[in-house]
């Protein structure tokens, strides 16, 4: 018998998401329904229903979460029911080309639920990143559930299953950040202020903070930027040469994706650093780049799917690192919110006057 719940639904481009009844099958083989306790709303979100992924409505919106496994299918051994768990994104096959080179991280086929949740007509819904957690209950596959210590408080900790992930390992892993580097973050919403406190867990020396949102800055100072700019009022690019004594940062990361901020992240990086993009672009922007500047610049370009994290290695990590007061989880929660004012966070993040809404079941 499937599961009757409420869940968060985008049912056409642009028109706001309305609460619709899901129904959610028993989970089948390698599967797992997990009874949702918290999920974030992330910008993700917002980009699905705008049309800016892909064109499969309706979506069933939300995917930053974390909850209690509430039932198995036949063959899952990794969860068990009651297990608390983060959801991920990215549940690596352990088979694929990426995967056979020991680097799971890149894994080109990424496990999904087989079976699909529905409205209740029958219509077939697209989870959003393949998690749909805006609902009571979700169904997803079993290598999407990331155990981790339930000493960590849901709000918290199922912000690691995307934004503050994405963030941290934009720095962390894709961007290498360590001790005594000079960093730049583009973009201080959940994602860029996740790559200041990830920079600052590394042990960068500089972590220069830009933003056009003058209050988006201050919190950043608190997540660990020790200088700020605000790209509206000055050149970033300048600002940020000054700041390192002419040269740019080892390390400059893009957490809007536009071509216009990807473009000061290349000016902005020293001879040899690195650009990591962690800001999704939609499908309509290009960039053209001098090419003898990207060979004359010599070091990397890089893209961070999902801050390139193994959920299995980095969630226990950061939750360990969060209860022992090493790594501020809370800072990242601005407000707890129901299901039902999905619609008006969208709103509060367009305006700047969120870091991350958080849906409490
Ligand atoms: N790569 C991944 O795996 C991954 C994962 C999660 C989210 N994302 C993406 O990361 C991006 C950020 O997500 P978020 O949840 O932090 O969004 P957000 O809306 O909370 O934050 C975006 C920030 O960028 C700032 N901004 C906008 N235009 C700017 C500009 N021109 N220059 C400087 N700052 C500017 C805004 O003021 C805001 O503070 C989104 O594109 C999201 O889709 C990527
Ligand atoms: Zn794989
Ligand atoms: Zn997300």
């Amino acid at each position: 018998m499937p599961y009757e719940v409420k869940g968060v639904v985008a049912r056409s481009k642009g028109a706001p998401v309305t609460i619709e009844t899901i129904l959610v099958p028993d989970p089948g083989p390698g599967e797992a329904v997990v009874d949702v306790q918290a999920c974030g709303v992330c910008h993700t979100d917002l980009h699905y229903r705008e049309g800016g992924i892909n064109d499969d409505f309706p979506f069933l919106l939300g995917h930053e979460a974390a909850g209690v496994v509430s039932a198995v299918g036949e063959g899952v051994t990794n969860v068990a029911v009651g297990d608390y768990v983060i959801l991920n994104w990215r549940a690596v096959c352990g088979q694929c080309r990426a995967c056979a080179k020991g680097k799971p991280w890149y894994c080109f086929n990424t496990h999904n639920a087989a079976q699909k949740m529905t409205l209740a007509d029958g219509t077939e819904l697209s989870p959003a990143l393949g998690i749909g957690a805006f609902a009571e209950k979700t169904l997803v596959h079993s290598g999407q559930c990331t155990k981790v210590d339930p000493a960590a408080p849901p709000t918290a900790a199922g912000l690691l299953g995307c934004g503050v992930m994405a963030g941290v390992g934009a720095a962390i892993n894709t961007g290498g950040v360590s001790r005594g580097d000079t960093v730049a973050v583009f973009g201080c919403g959940g994602v860029g202020d996740a790559a200041i406190a990830g920079s600052r867990l590394a042990g960068a020396a500089k972590i220069i903070a830009v933003d056009i949102d003058d209050r988006k800055l201050e919190w950043a100072r608190g997540m660990g930027a020790t200088h700020t700019v605000n790209s509206k009022d000055a050149d970033p690019v300048a600002a940020i040469k000054e700041l390192t004594g002419g040269f740019g940062v080892d390390v400059a990361i893009d957490a809007v994706g536009h071509p216009a901020v990807y473009r000061q992240a290349f000016d902005a990086r020293d001879l040899a650093g690195t650009v990591v993009l962690v800001g999704v672009p939609n499908p309509t922007m290009t960039i053209e780049l001098p090419l003898i500047e990207v060979f004359g610049r010599g070091g990397a370009l890089k893209s961070s799917w999902y801050g390139d994290c193994l959920p299995s290695r980095d969630f226990p990590m950061l939750i360990d690192l969060y209860l022992q007061g090493r790594f501020d989880l809370d800072a990242f929660v601005s407000e707890t919110i129901g299901l039902g004012d999905v619609e008006a966070a969208f709103e509060k993040m367009h305006h700047g006057d969120v870091l991350r809404s958080v849906v409490v079941f």
